[in-house]
């Protein structure tokens, strides 16, 4: 299913397509080699003086790196993640040889997003989630002191809302998507001030 960005011009088509789908298609699966793009656009994000905090651990479908990830998952989130080709879970570096590294989860927000719409561009889709526990993906990795898992992402092919199946998640599923209007959200001038129309 298509939800695109309705946007007062248009914008590339990565950034117009991309949305959050929790309808997954549980028989495709995403290959090493598409695995390896989107950590390759992932990579190549711009930080902090090249600071380069983002890391990922990263599952395919029927691997124990999967199981463990969805594992860590919120109940919420596992009842549909479990149907993506990929789970990955992004883990800001928050320290180096220098100390803290300044603008950690910018930095891994960056990467993300740079996944996330490669994963687009791939024709994949592709959902962030912050409702995970970090401790039990700690703990089940082994994670060093300072590496803070911060983001989980489920990747894949997208499915009909209906293997969804409850009739509520459908629902939420197809629900249209909404933004703040660029009156709103851009000012010149004096804060509040639109810096453009609508
Ligand atoms: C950091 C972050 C955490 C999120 N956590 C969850 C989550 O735990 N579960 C979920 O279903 N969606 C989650 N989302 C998806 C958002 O709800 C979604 O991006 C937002 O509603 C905007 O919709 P869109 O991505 O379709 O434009 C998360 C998104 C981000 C960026």
């Amino acid at each position: 299913m298509r939800k695109p960005a309705e946007t007062s011009v248009p914008v590339i088509p990565a950034i117009a397509e991309r949305w959050s789908p929790r309808a997954f298609d549980a028989t495709a699966e995403v290959s090493p080699q598409e695995l390896t793009t989107l950590l390759e656009a992932a990579r190549w994000a711009p930080s902090f003086g090249n600071t380069q905090p983002a890391r990922y651990l990263v599952g395919r479908r029927g691997d124990p790196t999967f199981a463990r990830i969805l594992a860590a998952l919120n109940s919420g989130n596992q009842a549909w993640a479990f149907r993506a080709g990929a789970l990955l879970v992004g883990v800001m570096v928050t320290t180096n040889e220098k100390g803290e590294v300044p603008y950690a989860e910018y930095g891994l927000g960056l990467a993300s997003e740079n996944l996330v719409l490669q994963a687009v561009d791939l024709g994949l889709i592709a959902h962030q989630m912050a409702g995970f526990s970090a401790d039990a993906v700690r703990s089940s990795f082994g994670l060093p002191e300072g590496a803070v898992p911060r983001v989980a992402i489920a990747v894949g092919h997208a499915a009909e809302a209906e293997v969804l199946e409850d009739e509520r998640r459908i629902e939420r599923e197809l629900k249209p998507r909404q933004r703040v209007p660029l009156s709103e959200f851009a000012f010149s001038g004096e804060w509040g001030t639109p810096a453009l129309g609508d």
